[in-house]
């Protein structure tokens, strides 16, 4: 059921995205058109929270002003309601990523997303789930492979498994660039292998990894694909069944969505074969005082009240990346990401992390500027009105494999013109003048 209609600056959009069309854009988006330390705003932090059209600020409200209710359990009509937007946005979310929408499983986020899989994997070593599950386990023996650009959520929580198992934990490493060393993942990845879990596209370098090669790799040896998709889902086109990935997280908050909703993504025969995660009430068929049955996936990995007006908000954002088109919004990007790395590669003193300018990434750009911190950097930035995010953007381990402790980061969304990243680089060129590094 449709609930709110299209934003008229969408309508009939085609051929490339420009600068008029994203003016057009920016109208659905109240909160750009500010002030911020007497400047206009320029928002460069979308790889860290997105900001929201008005379909979406509008469909959470409509929610509570019309549908309130808890969903599944309810006979009258407001339950009726609610069911139907929750079950719809499943389905709305489902056909964003080429998914059926029993294999599409709410949680709060992406990093919540990845912790139930970690849950449900330690609660099958534990013997949780019988012999359906048993793939799942992990013991000593067992390897869980990342790569070592990988952001903390999709680090630490496969740490504490091993930790958990007696499983070990190995990594994929990274040369200089950022790239990662295909030839030792070859090595790595092998019949002890039982999880790969890496990001499609990295949230400090903006590399796109080939998915399709580590899931080869991966899939030779037996093992599940864990894909982090939190900077790719929200930027460029992505369909799981060609890339036959097992399980996939993304965030709702990084795609024009609100916060507060997440989307763990699994092949329907593993969602249901796995051991649940947070037990309780919604989630069952029949209890007793000793024990309980599942329902099937989804539903088994949503116990409790769930996140209702945000998927009905979240399935609005997805509205709204397709009626623009994943494609078009991925090339614009990539133009605003080749001007950003091609404009800060010509300011002195800057040294820009992942692929040079030309190599395919996704619009973001993180830099270091020399003898300046990271932090100085940005607040420099937000007193002209423009946005960054800085510090380590929750990967410790990449920074330190690139000898740095903290970077400035920039990136992009639909709703950034050109304009905004040229403000971005003349700023960033006045920095190590201002701060009178030679
Ligand atoms: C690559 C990547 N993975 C995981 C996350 C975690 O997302 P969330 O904090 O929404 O759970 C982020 C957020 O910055 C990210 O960029």
């Amino acid at each position: 059921m449709p609930v709110v209609s299209t934003p008229v600056s969408l309508r009939h959009a085609e051929g490339p995205m420009d600068n008029a069309e994203v003016e057009r854009i920016r109208n659905d988006f109240p909160i750009l058109h500010q002030e911020v330390n007497g400047h206009p705003l320029v928002y460069l932090d979308s790889g860290a929270t997105s900001q929201n059209p008005l379909s979406v600020i509008e469909a959470e409200q409509e929610f509570y002003e019309q549908r309130n209710s808890a969903v599944h359990r309810g006979a009258h009509t407001l339950a009726v309601a609610a069911t139907d937007v929750y079950e719809d946005a499943r389905q709305t979310v489902a056909g964003f990523i080429n998914a059926r929408p029993d294999e599409i499983v709410w949680t709060s986020n992406a990093t919540e997303a990845l912790n139930l899989l970690t849950y449900a994997f330690s609660n099958a070593s534990l013997g949780r789930g019988g012999a359906a599950a048993r793939r799942f386990a992990l013991g000593p023996g067992d390897e869980i492979v990342v790569t070592e650009m990988e952001h903390h959520a999709n680090l630490i929580p496969w740490q504490e498994l091993a930790f958990r198992t007696g499983a070990a934990l190995r990594y994929i490493p990274v040369d200089d660039t950022g790239a990662l060393l295909l030839e030792e993942a070859e090595n790595i990845i092998g019949p002890r292998t039982a999880i790969l879990a890496f990001s499609h596209a990295s949230n400090v370098l903006g590399t796109i990894n080939p998915v399709q090669t580590l899931v080869k790799m991966a899939h030779g040896h037996g093992a599940l694909v864990v894909l982090d998709a939190c900077q790719s889902v929200p930027h460029l086109p992505v369909d799981v069944k060609a890339l036959d990935v097992d399980f996939a997280a993304f965030s709702g908050h990084k795609m024009l969505g609100p916060t507060g909703i997440g989307v763990l993504y699994g092949k329907a025969d593993l969602l249901n074969a796995m051991p649940t995660f947070l037990t309780g009430g919604s989630m069952i068929t029949t209890v007793t005082m000793d024990k309980a049955e599942y329902l099937p996936a989804p539903q088994r990995f949503e116990a409790g009240t769930q996140r209702i007006s945000q998927a009905m908000a979240l399935a609005a954002a997805v509205n709204y990346l397709q009626e623009t088109g994943m494609e078009r919004i991925h090339a614009w990007e990539t133009e605003l990401g080749r001007r950003l790395v091609s404009g800060l590669e010509q300011i002195e003193g800057i040294r820009v992390l992942g692929p040079k300018a030309g190599v395919e990434r996704i619009g973001l750009a993180a830099f270091d500027v020399e003898g300046v911190h990271s932090h100085d950097v940005g607040q420099f930035l937000d007193d002209q009105g423009i946005a960054v995010r800085v510090g380590h953007h929750c990967a410790q381990p990449l920074h330190r494999r690139l000898g740095l402790v903290s970077t400035t980061r920039a990136s992009t969304y639909l709703y950034n013109t050109t304009d905004d990243v040229d403000a971005f680089l003349a700023a960033v060129a006045g920095v190590r003048p201002f701060f009178g590094v030679k």
